[in-house]
């Protein structure tokens, strides 16, 4: 099974491997805007290597990405391949909201945040814990008053107050409850950055070229165009017996929903698409279990380095890996 260890990564390691944040230097203006459990940004050094031959030869025009999340591949192949039209997909109510908010009216956005960025830094530490927990219970009690289907005036600081507890929540871990409650505490950041006007910006411009849509990945299959690139980076399977993380929603997305994901995977490589997908390795647990290189065995898959961010303890954030499934040959 070939790996990734090659020394030509060396260097770009040894500089992820400081970074305590989760958002990584971008080659050009836009990045991420939420801290996103199981976030790209640390991978895409070595990701870049394994995408399609035909991306890089500017053949490939069209790039699905079905589980968004805070969308690091998104932001990489937009800006430095030669794509012309994207397709971006969540289940995640709250996250479409906010990307849809950012492409049509970022100015509007940017007000709110301004707004946050005033008070919380004019407010002691105590204050701003009770600031916190004050946004995040209106922030799931106003849950029920929108309407997530029609864009409207509401969304506006919907989606500010989505960044703001992002920005300021502990360890930036979005996480829901079984009943959808948003329910991550508060976080004890010096100077957080609420309002990053300059990136929200770029990332308003780069999202001209993308179709937004709350839905579940097996819609993919419904847009599909000849010629493209599809990234899938579905929830984890848990890395640990005792850890289930349900981080971004109240859906759950367990092995049955792998296989169904490995279903389509079979059904979109029969229509031509290029395909990449992620997922963590569940050797990393228990070297005999096979799950992943079971359900893709007619693919490529390899295995790669990566670091885990999102355990709170920062011991536990060691070493795993990370597989990649791919139905096209990799350097
Ligand atoms: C591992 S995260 C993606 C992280 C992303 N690659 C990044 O760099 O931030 C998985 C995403 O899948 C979404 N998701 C979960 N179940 C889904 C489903 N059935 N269909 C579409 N998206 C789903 C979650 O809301 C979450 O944002």
């Amino acid at each position: 099974m070939p790996t990734i260890t090659k020394t030509k990564y060396k260097v770009k390691e040894e500089v992820n491997s400081k970074a305590e944040d989760l958002f990584q230097p971008y080659n050009l203006g836009a990045r991420p805007f939420l801290k996103w459990a199981g976030g790209k940004g640390q991978l895409l050094n070595k990701f870049q290597a394994l995408y399609p031959q035909q991306l890089k030869a500017k053949k490939i025009k069209t790039f699905y990405e079905p589980f968004l999340g805070s969308g690091a591949v998104f932001f990489d192949i937009a800006q430095n391949y030669d794509i012309e039209s994207a397709y971006l997909y969540d289940i995640n109510d709250e996250l479409i909201l906010t990307y849809k908010v950012i492409q049509k009216d970022v100015s509007k956005l940017i007000d709110f945040l301004y707004r946050y960025q005033k008070t919380y830094s004019r407010l002691d530490k105590e204050k701003r814990q009770d600031f916190f927990y004050d946004q995040r219970t209106n922030y799931n009690l106003q849950r029920f008053n929108i309407d997530y289907n029609k864009y409207s005036e509401s969304w506006f600081p919907r989606a500010a107050q989505l960044i703001f507890l992002n920005r300021t929540c502990f360890n930036g871990l979005y996480r829901v409850n079984s009943k959808g409650e948003f329910n991550s505490p508060a976080g004890d950041y010096d100077n957080p950055t609420i309002c990053d006007e300059n990136n929200l910006l770029a990332v308003s411009k780069v999202l001209e070229i993308a179709e937004i849509k709350k839905a579940d990945f097996k819609e993919i299959i419904k847009d599909l165009k000849a010629k493209s690139f599809i990234y899938f980076d579905p929830p984890y399977r848990p890395i640990s017996k005792t850890a289930s993380f349900k981080a971004y929603s109240k859906h759950d997305f367990a092995d049955n929903e792998q296989f169904q994901l490995a279903l389509l995977y079979k059904q979109l490589d029969k229509k031509g698409s290029k395909l990449m997908l992620s997922n963590s390795d569940p050797k990393n647990l228990d070297p005999n279990d096979n799950f992943f290189d079971e359900i893709y065995k007619d693919y490529n898959i390899l295995r790669i380095p990566a670091r885990r961010m999102i355990n709170s303890d920062p011991s536990k954030r060691g070493a795993i890996n990370e597989i990649i499934v791919t139905n096209y040959a990799t350097a």
